[in-house]
């Protein structure tokens, strides 16, 4: 998996950090910046269940944290036979600071599954763009 192993290295680090005590279903995601940085996050699940939050979301809240805004690529990692590809939610947050082309890989306890582009999962999307045009009128 040559050029993704620190991005499925930090994934799976935070999988095992995953607070999911209601699905059992651990999550890691992890991002990697244009300059080459990687910020993660896991699943975190609530006893008020709309309350929880996928590793998605924990990986660019981490980003935004650290001062960065854009993603280069996106790794998730979960458990079972299944892609664990992200929710629709996430993949419009994602889109918020990605471009059609970003790379989403989704990876398994062995190693990658599969990889397809932010358009695969979400196309003809909205975003930041579509309101540029009303902004400051
Ligand atoms: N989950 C994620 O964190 N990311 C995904 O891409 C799919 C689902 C979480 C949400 C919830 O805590 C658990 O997995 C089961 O849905």
């Amino acid at each position: 998996m040559s050029g993704l192993d620190d991005l499925f290295t930090a994934a799976k680090a935070m999988q095992a950090r995953a607070y999911a005590p209601y699905s059992r279903f651990k999550v890691g995601a992890a991002i990697r910046t244009p300059g080459g940085r990687i910020h993660a996050g896991c699943n975190v699940e609530n006893a008020a269940y709309p309350q929880g939050a996928c590793a998605e979301t924990g990986a660019v809240s981490a980003m935004i944290a650290a001062g960065e805004s854009r993603i280069a690529e996106i790794l998730v990692i979960g458990d079972g036979e299944g892609l664990v590809t992200p929710c629709g939610g996430c993949r419009q947050r994602i889109r918020e600071f990605a471009s059609p082309e970003t790379s989403i890989h989704i990876a398994g306890p062995e190693g990658l599954r599969r990889t397809f582009t932010l358009e695969d999962l979400l196309p003809h999307s909205f975003g930041p763009d579509h309101l540029a045009a009303t902004r400051d009128a």
